[in-house]
Protein backbone atom coordinates (compact mmCIF):
# COMPACT_ATOMS: atom_id res chain seq x y z
CA UNK A 1 0.00 0.00 0.00
CA UNK A 2 1.36 3.40 -1.12
CA UNK A 3 2.00 6.34 1.57
CA UNK A 4 0.13 9.01 0.57
CA UNK A 5 2.28 12.28 0.71
CA UNK A 6 1.41 15.39 1.37
CA UNK A 7 2.69 18.51 -0.68
CA UNK A 8 1.94 21.76 -2.53
CA UNK A 9 4.43 22.10 -5.58
CA UNK A 10 5.91 25.23 -7.29
CA UNK A 11 7.12 24.51 -10.45
CA UNK A 12 9.24 27.23 -12.09
CA UNK A 13 9.50 26.40 -15.84
CA UNK A 14 6.15 25.29 -15.65
CA UNK A 15 5.40 25.30 -19.40
CA UNK A 16 8.97 23.71 -19.97
CA UNK A 17 9.21 21.01 -22.33
CA UNK A 18 10.83 18.89 -19.29
CA UNK A 19 7.63 19.65 -17.31
CA UNK A 20 5.51 18.45 -20.20
CA UNK A 21 7.42 15.28 -21.05
CA UNK A 22 8.55 14.21 -17.80
CA UNK A 23 7.59 16.07 -14.52
CA UNK A 24 3.51 16.03 -14.93
CA UNK A 25 3.30 12.01 -16.43
CA UNK A 26 5.28 11.00 -13.41
CA UNK A 27 3.77 13.05 -11.36
CA UNK A 28 0.22 11.35 -12.49
CA UNK A 29 2.05 8.25 -11.81
CA UNK A 30 2.67 8.69 -8.34
CA UNK A 31 -1.12 9.92 -8.42
CA UNK A 32 -2.71 6.30 -9.65
CA UNK A 33 0.37 4.61 -7.31
CA UNK A 34 -1.58 6.68 -4.48
CA UNK A 35 1.87 8.26 -3.20
CA UNK A 36 -0.40 11.15 -3.93
CA UNK A 37 -4.19 11.39 -2.79
CA UNK A 38 -5.84 14.70 -2.49
CA UNK A 39 -3.30 16.55 -0.24
CA UNK A 40 -1.21 18.24 -2.72
CA UNK A 41 -1.48 21.22 -5.47
CA UNK A 42 0.26 21.87 -8.00
CA UNK A 43 1.43 25.44 -9.23
CA UNK A 44 2.73 25.60 -12.73
CA UNK A 45 4.46 29.25 -13.27
CA UNK A 46 6.54 31.03 -15.90
CA UNK A 47 6.67 34.15 -18.32
CA UNK A 48 3.56 33.02 -20.86
CA UNK A 49 -0.23 34.17 -19.85
CA UNK A 50 -2.40 31.70 -19.14
CA UNK A 51 -5.55 30.68 -16.78
CA UNK A 52 -6.03 27.30 -14.95
CA UNK A 53 -8.24 25.92 -17.94
CA UNK A 54 -5.61 26.10 -20.40
CA UNK A 55 -3.34 24.70 -18.42
CA UNK A 56 -5.25 22.12 -17.17
CA UNK A 57 -5.82 20.79 -20.61
CA UNK A 58 -2.10 21.23 -21.79
CA UNK A 59 -1.46 18.92 -18.97
CA UNK A 60 -4.13 16.41 -19.83
CA UNK A 61 -2.22 16.42 -23.34
CA UNK A 62 1.14 15.83 -21.73
CA UNK A 63 -0.45 12.38 -20.09
CA UNK A 64 -1.91 11.63 -23.35
CA UNK A 65 1.83 12.01 -24.92
CA UNK A 66 2.98 10.05 -22.67
CA UNK A 67 0.84 7.53 -22.99
CA UNK A 68 -2.21 7.74 -20.54
CA UNK A 69 -6.18 7.54 -21.47
CA UNK A 70 -7.49 11.28 -20.26
CA UNK A 71 -11.04 10.69 -20.61
CA UNK A 72 -10.86 8.70 -17.31
CA UNK A 73 -12.39 10.40 -14.01
CA UNK A 74 -9.21 9.99 -12.65
CA UNK A 75 -7.26 11.54 -14.81
CA UNK A 76 -9.30 14.78 -14.47
CA UNK A 77 -9.48 14.18 -10.59
CA UNK A 78 -5.22 14.90 -11.17
CA UNK A 79 -5.53 17.48 -13.21
CA UNK A 80 -7.98 19.41 -10.91
CA UNK A 81 -4.81 19.58 -8.66
CA UNK A 82 -3.30 21.81 -10.99
CA UNK A 83 -3.15 25.52 -10.91
CA UNK A 84 -1.30 28.49 -12.85
CA UNK A 85 0.26 31.68 -12.16
CA UNK A 86 2.11 33.68 -14.76
CA UNK A 87 5.22 35.41 -12.85
CA UNK A 88 8.22 37.11 -13.56
CA UNK A 89 10.94 35.55 -11.60
CA UNK A 90 13.12 38.85 -11.62
CA UNK A 91 10.06 40.75 -9.96
CA UNK A 92 10.67 40.44 -6.27
CA UNK A 93 7.61 41.94 -5.44
CA UNK A 94 5.59 39.06 -7.45
CA UNK A 95 6.81 36.58 -5.11
CA UNK A 96 3.35 37.98 -2.63
CA UNK A 97 1.65 36.58 -5.62
CA UNK A 98 2.65 32.90 -5.35
CA UNK A 99 3.07 33.40 -1.71
CA UNK A 100 -1.06 34.02 -1.21
CA UNK A 101 -1.60 31.25 -3.92
CA UNK A 102 0.61 29.00 -2.40
CA UNK A 103 -1.24 29.45 1.38
CA UNK A 104 -4.25 29.32 -0.12
CA UNK A 105 -3.50 25.97 -1.58
CA UNK A 106 -2.15 24.68 1.00
CA UNK A 107 -5.06 25.16 3.29
CA UNK A 108 -8.28 23.91 0.41
CA UNK A 109 -5.68 20.87 -0.16
CA UNK A 110 -5.02 20.45 3.44
CA UNK A 111 -1.14 20.04 2.68
CA UNK A 112 0.18 20.62 6.03
CA UNK A 113 2.50 23.27 5.01
CA UNK A 114 4.60 20.59 2.69
CA UNK A 115 6.44 22.73 0.32
CA UNK A 116 8.38 21.48 -2.95
CA UNK A 117 9.69 24.47 -5.12
CA UNK A 118 11.38 22.70 -8.67
CA UNK A 119 13.37 24.75 -10.26
CA UNK A 120 13.35 23.78 -14.46
CA UNK A 121 14.35 26.97 -16.01
CA UNK A 122 17.77 28.76 -17.03
CA UNK A 123 20.21 28.29 -14.34
CA UNK A 124 21.19 31.92 -14.37
CA UNK A 125 17.70 32.27 -12.25
CA UNK A 126 18.29 29.63 -9.80
CA UNK A 127 20.39 32.21 -6.91
CA UNK A 128 17.23 35.26 -7.06
CA UNK A 129 14.79 32.86 -6.99
CA UNK A 130 15.93 30.49 -3.99
CA UNK A 131 16.41 33.89 -2.27
CA UNK A 132 12.75 35.22 -3.31
CA UNK A 133 11.52 32.40 -1.71
CA UNK A 134 13.01 33.00 1.49
CA UNK A 135 12.75 36.56 1.59
CA UNK A 136 8.89 36.83 0.30
CA UNK A 137 8.02 34.53 2.88
CA UNK A 138 6.99 31.17 0.90
CA UNK A 139 9.02 29.04 2.61
CA UNK A 140 6.28 27.43 5.30
CA UNK A 141 7.30 27.30 9.06
CA UNK A 142 6.45 24.95 11.82
CA UNK A 143 8.39 22.06 13.02
CA UNK A 144 6.85 19.29 11.33
CA UNK A 145 6.81 21.20 7.69
CA UNK A 146 8.99 20.64 5.02
CA UNK A 147 10.12 23.09 2.23
CA UNK A 148 12.18 21.14 -0.46
CA UNK A 149 14.36 22.91 -3.05
CA UNK A 150 14.81 20.24 -6.16
CA UNK A 151 17.33 22.36 -8.99
CA UNK A 152 17.59 20.87 -12.64
CA UNK A 153 21.15 20.57 -14.47
CA UNK A 154 23.59 22.25 -14.88
CA UNK A 155 24.54 23.06 -11.67
CA UNK A 156 27.03 25.56 -12.69
CA UNK A 157 29.66 25.53 -15.75
CA UNK A 158 32.83 25.29 -13.85
CA UNK A 159 33.60 24.71 -9.90
CA UNK A 160 33.61 28.59 -9.47
CA UNK A 161 30.49 28.98 -10.71
CA UNK A 162 28.91 26.41 -8.84
CA UNK A 163 30.40 27.32 -5.67
CA UNK A 164 29.08 31.04 -6.60
CA UNK A 165 25.96 29.31 -7.35
CA UNK A 166 25.67 26.94 -4.15
CA UNK A 167 26.69 30.29 -1.95
CA UNK A 168 23.93 32.06 -3.21
CA UNK A 169 21.23 28.68 -2.68
CA UNK A 170 22.52 28.17 0.43
CA UNK A 171 21.26 31.32 2.09
CA UNK A 172 17.75 30.18 2.00
CA UNK A 173 18.04 26.08 2.02
CA UNK A 174 20.32 23.94 3.65
CA UNK A 175 21.75 21.32 1.82
CA UNK A 176 19.74 18.73 2.87
CA UNK A 177 16.79 20.51 1.67
CA UNK A 178 18.43 21.10 -2.06
CA UNK A 179 17.93 18.03 -4.32
CA UNK A 180 20.01 18.74 -7.01
CA UNK A 181 18.79 16.36 -10.01
CA UNK A 182 20.95 14.01 -12.05
CA UNK A 183 18.42 11.54 -13.73
CA UNK A 184 20.99 8.87 -14.41
CA UNK A 185 20.60 8.19 -10.61
CA UNK A 186 16.93 7.77 -11.03
CA UNK A 187 17.94 4.99 -13.73
CA UNK A 188 17.18 1.56 -12.40
CA UNK A 189 20.32 -0.41 -13.12
CA UNK A 190 22.07 2.93 -11.54
CA UNK A 191 20.95 2.07 -8.09
CA UNK A 192 21.43 -1.74 -8.82
CA UNK A 193 24.87 -1.29 -8.60
CA UNK A 194 24.62 -0.77 -4.92
CA UNK A 195 22.68 -3.98 -4.86
CA UNK A 196 24.80 -6.07 -7.39
CA UNK A 197 28.02 -4.73 -4.84
CA UNK A 198 26.72 -4.65 -1.63
CA UNK A 199 23.80 -7.87 -1.72
CA UNK A 200 26.86 -10.25 -3.40
CA UNK A 201 29.59 -11.54 -1.14
CA UNK A 202 30.48 -13.04 -5.08
CA UNK A 203 31.06 -9.31 -6.67
CA UNK A 204 32.47 -7.39 -3.68
CA UNK A 205 34.85 -9.53 -2.43
CA UNK A 206 36.29 -9.33 -6.01
CA UNK A 207 35.49 -5.58 -6.41
CA UNK A 208 38.99 -4.42 -6.11
CA UNK A 209 42.36 -4.00 -7.72
CA UNK A 210 43.76 -7.38 -6.94
CA UNK A 211 40.75 -9.02 -9.24
CA UNK A 212 39.80 -6.21 -11.57
CA UNK A 213 41.77 -4.90 -14.50
CA UNK A 214 39.73 -2.29 -15.76
CA UNK A 215 36.05 -0.64 -15.18
CA UNK A 216 34.84 0.85 -18.67
CA UNK A 217 31.43 3.10 -18.66
CA UNK A 218 29.95 4.02 -22.02
CA UNK A 219 26.96 6.37 -22.19
CA UNK A 220 26.61 6.15 -26.29
CA UNK A 221 24.21 8.33 -27.86
CA UNK A 222 22.77 8.02 -31.51
CA UNK A 223 21.15 11.21 -32.13
CA UNK A 224 23.46 14.60 -32.32
CA UNK A 225 22.09 17.85 -30.80
CA UNK A 226 18.57 18.53 -32.14
CA UNK A 227 16.81 21.45 -31.39
CA UNK A 228 19.73 21.98 -28.16
CA UNK A 229 22.39 23.36 -30.04
CA UNK A 230 22.21 26.71 -28.43
CA UNK A 231 22.85 25.34 -24.56
CA UNK A 232 25.02 22.11 -26.19
CA UNK A 233 27.59 24.53 -27.83
CA UNK A 234 28.08 26.50 -24.93
CA UNK A 235 28.95 23.09 -22.78
CA UNK A 236 30.01 20.74 -24.91
CA UNK A 237 30.28 16.72 -23.57
CA UNK A 238 32.83 16.82 -20.74
CA UNK A 239 30.10 19.33 -18.99
CA UNK A 240 26.85 17.82 -20.42
CA UNK A 241 27.58 14.22 -19.77
CA UNK A 242 31.08 13.26 -17.88
CA UNK A 243 30.98 15.88 -14.82
CA UNK A 244 27.44 14.91 -13.77
CA UNK A 245 26.20 11.82 -15.12
CA UNK A 246 29.32 9.78 -15.53
CA UNK A 247 30.93 10.76 -12.68
CA UNK A 248 28.09 9.77 -10.33
CA UNK A 249 28.41 6.87 -11.98
CA UNK A 250 32.11 6.12 -11.08
CA UNK A 251 31.51 7.40 -7.87
CA UNK A 252 28.69 4.75 -6.92
CA UNK A 253 31.21 1.66 -8.90
CA UNK A 254 33.99 3.07 -6.86
CA UNK A 255 32.77 3.80 -3.19
CA UNK A 256 33.67 1.58 -0.23
CA UNK A 257 30.44 -0.24 1.38
CA UNK A 258 28.35 2.80 3.07
CA UNK A 259 27.65 1.86 7.38
CA UNK A 260 24.07 1.90 6.50
CA UNK A 261 21.99 2.05 3.91
CA UNK A 262 20.99 6.00 4.18
CA UNK A 263 21.21 8.85 2.12
CA UNK A 264 24.10 10.38 4.61
CA UNK A 265 26.17 6.98 4.55
CA UNK A 266 25.99 6.94 0.48
CA UNK A 267 26.97 10.25 0.16
CA UNK A 268 29.53 10.12 2.58
CA UNK A 269 31.33 7.34 0.58
CA UNK A 270 30.84 8.76 -3.00
CA UNK A 271 32.72 11.70 -1.92
CA UNK A 272 35.51 9.67 -0.63
CA UNK A 273 35.73 7.95 -3.83
CA UNK A 274 35.67 11.22 -5.33
CA UNK A 275 38.34 12.88 -2.96
CA UNK A 276 40.89 10.39 -3.77
CA UNK A 277 40.36 11.02 -7.73
CA UNK A 278 43.73 12.00 -9.08
CA UNK A 279 42.95 15.35 -10.40
CA UNK A 280 45.47 15.37 -13.40
CA UNK A 281 48.51 17.75 -14.03
CA UNK A 282 48.55 19.23 -17.36
CA UNK A 283 50.52 16.93 -18.59
CA UNK A 284 48.29 14.02 -17.71
CA UNK A 285 45.29 15.70 -18.69
CA UNK A 286 46.62 16.32 -21.89
CA UNK A 287 47.28 12.40 -22.31
CA UNK A 288 44.15 11.04 -20.31
CA UNK A 289 41.26 12.78 -22.10
CA UNK A 290 40.42 12.71 -25.72
CA UNK A 291 37.88 15.05 -27.35
CA UNK A 292 35.81 15.07 -30.70
CA UNK A 293 33.50 16.15 -33.06
CA UNK A 294 31.33 14.96 -35.29
CA UNK A 295 32.01 15.39 -38.96
CA UNK A 296 29.26 14.53 -42.04
CA UNK A 297 28.17 11.41 -43.99
CA UNK A 298 25.53 11.25 -46.35
CA UNK A 299 22.84 13.45 -45.33
CA UNK A 300 24.01 14.47 -41.95
CA UNK A 301 25.51 17.65 -41.47
CA UNK A 302 28.56 18.02 -39.62
CA UNK A 303 28.22 19.32 -36.30
CA UNK A 304 29.25 22.36 -37.54
CA UNK A 305 26.31 23.02 -39.90
CA UNK A 306 23.90 22.20 -37.39
CA UNK A 307 21.42 24.46 -36.67
CA UNK A 308 22.39 26.78 -34.01
CA UNK A 309 25.98 25.95 -34.09
CA UNK A 310 28.60 28.55 -35.23
CA UNK A 311 30.88 27.51 -38.22
CA UNK A 312 34.06 27.41 -36.41
CA UNK A 313 32.82 25.95 -33.36
CA UNK A 314 35.30 23.78 -31.27
CA UNK A 315 32.71 22.52 -29.00
CA UNK A 316 33.49 18.59 -28.50
CA UNK A 317 30.55 16.59 -29.07
CA UNK A 318 32.59 13.52 -27.91
CA UNK A 319 34.93 12.53 -24.50
CA UNK A 320 36.61 9.56 -23.94
CA UNK A 321 39.07 9.33 -21.10
CA UNK A 322 41.18 7.65 -18.66
CA UNK A 323 40.34 7.78 -14.30
CA UNK A 324 42.33 6.92 -11.58
CA UNK A 325 41.57 6.39 -8.12
CA UNK A 326 44.68 6.91 -5.67
CA UNK A 327 43.32 4.46 -2.74
CA UNK A 328 44.10 1.24 -1.63
CA UNK A 329 41.22 -0.64 -3.40
CA UNK A 330 41.50 0.91 -6.66
CA UNK A 331 45.50 2.02 -7.16
CA UNK A 332 46.57 0.49 -10.32
CA UNK A 333 42.94 0.02 -11.74
CA UNK A 334 41.49 2.67 -14.45
CA UNK A 335 38.20 3.36 -15.13
CA UNK A 336 38.00 4.24 -18.96
CA UNK A 337 34.62 6.41 -19.81
CA UNK A 338 33.52 7.43 -23.14
CA UNK A 339 30.33 9.27 -23.77
CA UNK A 340 29.81 11.15 -27.16
CA UNK A 341 26.74 12.58 -29.43
CA UNK A 342 25.94 10.67 -33.15
CA UNK A 343 27.46 7.63 -32.32
CA UNK A 344 26.92 4.19 -33.36
CA UNK A 345 23.85 3.42 -31.10
CA UNK A 346 22.25 4.73 -27.82
CA UNK A 347 22.71 3.13 -25.06
CA UNK A 348 24.77 2.82 -21.29
CA UNK A 349 26.42 0.08 -19.97
CA UNK A 350 29.59 -0.40 -17.46
CA UNK A 351 31.98 -3.21 -18.43
CA UNK A 352 33.78 -4.81 -15.38
CA UNK A 353 37.22 -6.67 -16.45
CA UNK A 354 38.72 -8.76 -14.38
CA UNK A 355 41.89 -10.25 -14.91
CA UNK A 356 43.02 -13.12 -16.27
CA UNK A 357 44.20 -16.25 -14.73
CA UNK A 358 47.71 -16.22 -13.16
CA UNK A 359 48.63 -19.05 -15.10
CA UNK A 360 46.61 -20.31 -18.07
CA UNK A 361 47.43 -24.15 -17.42
CA UNK A 362 45.62 -24.82 -20.86
CA UNK A 363 47.85 -23.31 -22.44
CA UNK A 364 50.31 -25.97 -22.97
CA UNK A 365 52.77 -26.01 -25.94
CA UNK A 366 50.82 -28.27 -28.34
CA UNK A 367 47.67 -27.50 -27.32
CA UNK A 368 45.94 -25.35 -29.94
CA UNK A 369 43.76 -23.66 -27.62
CA UNK A 370 43.25 -19.86 -27.72
CA UNK A 371 44.32 -18.06 -24.55
CA UNK A 372 41.63 -17.77 -21.54
CA UNK A 373 39.69 -14.23 -22.07
CA UNK A 374 38.92 -12.23 -19.11
CA UNK A 375 35.95 -12.30 -17.52
CA UNK A 376 33.56 -9.77 -17.70
CA UNK A 377 30.64 -8.64 -15.72
CA UNK A 378 28.46 -6.02 -17.84
CA UNK A 379 26.15 -4.26 -16.25
CA UNK A 380 23.49 -3.14 -19.26
CA UNK A 381 21.42 -0.05 -18.38
CA UNK A 382 19.84 1.31 -21.05
CA UNK A 383 17.88 0.47 -23.36
CA UNK A 384 17.87 -3.36 -22.03
CA UNK A 385 18.71 -3.37 -18.34
CA UNK A 386 20.28 -6.49 -16.84
CA UNK A 387 24.08 -8.18 -16.32
CA UNK A 388 25.68 -10.20 -17.91
CA UNK A 389 29.21 -12.52 -17.00
CA UNK A 390 31.47 -14.07 -19.53
CA UNK A 391 33.31 -16.75 -18.13
CA UNK A 392 35.58 -19.47 -19.68
CA UNK A 393 33.99 -22.71 -20.02
CA UNK A 394 35.02 -26.19 -22.07
CA UNK A 395 33.72 -26.72 -25.65
CA UNK A 396 31.35 -29.37 -25.67
CA UNK A 397 33.27 -31.92 -27.74
CA UNK A 398 35.84 -34.83 -27.11
CA UNK A 399 39.05 -32.93 -27.01
CA UNK A 400 39.86 -30.37 -24.56
CA UNK A 401 39.35 -26.70 -25.57
CA UNK A 402 38.07 -23.42 -24.09
CA UNK A 403 35.77 -20.83 -24.76
CA UNK A 404 34.09 -17.88 -23.30
CA UNK A 405 30.42 -18.28 -22.59
CA UNK A 406 27.97 -15.70 -21.28
CA UNK A 407 25.77 -16.21 -17.83
CA UNK A 408 22.73 -13.20 -19.17
CA UNK A 409 19.88 -12.17 -17.05
CA UNK A 410 18.00 -9.22 -18.89
CA UNK A 411 14.87 -7.74 -17.43
CA UNK A 412 11.36 -8.93 -19.56
CA UNK A 413 10.23 -6.80 -21.53
CA UNK A 414 7.06 -6.64 -19.19
CA UNK A 415 9.12 -5.83 -16.18
CA UNK A 416 10.51 -2.94 -18.11
CA UNK A 417 7.40 -1.71 -19.28
CA UNK A 418 6.59 -1.33 -15.41
CA UNK A 419 9.74 0.26 -14.57
CA UNK A 420 9.50 3.65 -13.25
CA UNK A 421 10.67 5.92 -14.91
CA UNK A 422 13.84 8.26 -13.71
CA UNK A 423 11.25 11.70 -12.47
CA UNK A 424 9.03 9.47 -11.00
CA UNK A 425 11.33 7.80 -8.70
CA UNK A 426 13.34 11.51 -8.33
CA UNK A 427 9.86 12.80 -7.31
CA UNK A 428 9.26 10.46 -4.96
CA UNK A 429 12.15 10.11 -3.05
CA UNK A 430 11.93 13.95 -3.09
CA UNK A 431 8.36 13.46 -1.34
CA UNK A 432 9.54 11.56 1.10
CA UNK A 433 13.07 14.08 1.86
CA UNK A 434 15.42 10.92 0.73
CA UNK A 435 18.88 12.52 -0.76
CA UNK A 436 20.45 9.32 -1.79
CA UNK A 437 19.80 9.84 -5.30
CA UNK A 438 20.64 13.78 -5.73
CA UNK A 439 23.95 14.99 -5.93
CA UNK A 440 25.19 16.18 -2.83
CA UNK A 441 27.44 19.49 -2.78
CA UNK A 442 30.44 17.70 -2.02
CA UNK A 443 30.32 15.38 -4.80
CA UNK A 444 29.37 17.84 -7.30
CA UNK A 445 32.68 20.26 -6.50
CA UNK A 446 34.39 17.01 -6.73
CA UNK A 447 33.44 16.24 -9.94
CA UNK A 448 33.94 20.22 -11.16
CA UNK A 449 37.97 20.34 -9.92
CA UNK A 450 38.19 17.28 -11.88
CA UNK A 451 36.50 18.26 -14.78
CA UNK A 452 37.81 21.77 -14.73
CA UNK A 453 41.43 20.69 -14.67
CA UNK A 454 40.73 18.76 -18.11
CA UNK A 455 38.79 22.22 -19.58
CA UNK A 456 41.77 24.00 -18.31
CA UNK A 457 43.94 22.24 -20.90
CA UNK A 458 41.73 21.75 -23.98
CA UNK A 459 41.51 25.48 -23.73
CA UNK A 460 45.01 25.93 -24.30
CA UNK A 461 45.08 24.31 -27.82
CA UNK A 462 42.65 24.26 -30.77
CA UNK A 463 41.25 21.08 -31.30
CA UNK A 464 41.58 19.60 -34.78
CA UNK A 465 37.89 18.84 -36.01
CA UNK A 466 35.56 17.39 -37.18
CA UNK A 467 37.43 13.93 -36.01
CA UNK A 468 35.06 11.42 -35.93
CA UNK A 469 32.58 9.78 -38.47
CA UNK A 470 28.87 9.65 -37.36
CA UNK A 471 27.84 6.44 -36.57
CA UNK A 472 30.99 5.12 -35.25
CA UNK A 473 32.29 4.84 -31.73
CA UNK A 474 34.39 7.65 -31.45
CA UNK A 475 37.36 9.23 -32.86
CA UNK A 476 40.69 7.04 -33.28
CA UNK A 477 41.72 8.63 -30.33
CA UNK A 478 39.50 7.05 -28.32
CA UNK A 479 40.85 3.87 -29.39
CA UNK A 480 44.18 4.50 -29.22
CA UNK A 481 43.68 5.91 -25.63
CA UNK A 482 42.44 2.18 -24.10
CA UNK A 483 45.56 0.01 -26.93
CA UNK A 484 48.04 2.64 -25.12
CA UNK A 485 47.39 0.61 -22.30
CA UNK A 486 47.33 -2.79 -23.86
CA UNK A 487 43.83 -3.21 -23.50
CA UNK A 488 40.34 -2.39 -25.34
CA UNK A 489 37.05 -1.22 -25.20
CA UNK A 490 34.54 -4.36 -24.70
CA UNK A 491 31.80 -2.77 -26.62
CA UNK A 492 33.21 -2.37 -30.08
CA UNK A 493 30.90 -1.75 -32.78
CA UNK A 494 30.15 -5.27 -34.49
CA UNK A 495 30.53 -7.46 -31.58
C1 LIG B 1 21.17 15.00 -20.48
C2 LIG B 1 22.04 15.73 -21.46
O1 LIG B 1 21.55 15.28 -19.17
O2 LIG B 1 21.26 13.60 -20.70
C3 LIG B 1 21.66 15.36 -22.88
O3 LIG B 1 21.90 17.11 -21.29
C4 LIG B 1 21.66 13.86 -23.06
O4 LIG B 1 22.55 15.97 -23.81
C5 LIG B 1 20.84 13.19 -21.98
O5 LIG B 1 21.13 13.57 -24.34
C6 LIG B 1 20.96 11.68 -22.06
O6 LIG B 1 20.08 11.10 -21.15
P1 LIG B 1 19.46 9.68 -21.42
O7 LIG B 1 18.64 9.38 -20.22
O8 LIG B 1 18.67 9.76 -22.68
O9 LIG B 1 20.63 8.74 -21.60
Amino acid sequence: MATERKAVFLFFGGTGDLAYRKLYPSLFNLYRKGNLRSHFAVIGTSRAKMDDDKFRAAIKKSLADSGNRTDSKEASDFVSHFYYQDHDVTDTAHYAVLKELMDKLDKKYKAEGHRIFYLSMAPQFFGTIAQDLKTQGLLSEGKDVFNRLVIEKPFGRDYDSAKLLNDALSKSFDEDQIFRIDHYLGKEMIQNIEALRFGNTLVESLWNNRYIDNIQVTLSEKLGVEERASYYDNSGALRDMVQNHIMQIVSLLAMEQPVAFTDTDIRAEKVKALRSLRVYNVADAATNFVRGQYGSINEQADYRHEDNVPHDSTTETFVAGKLLFDNYRWSGTPFYIRTGKMLADKFTRVDVVFKRPLVDIFAFPQSQNTPLAANVLTIFVEPHAGFSLQLNAKTNDTGFSTEPIKLDYLVDAQKSKDTPEPYERLLHDVLKGDGTNFSSWPEVSYAWKFVDQIRRVWDLQEPQFPNYTPHSMGPAAAEELIQRDHREWVYRLNN
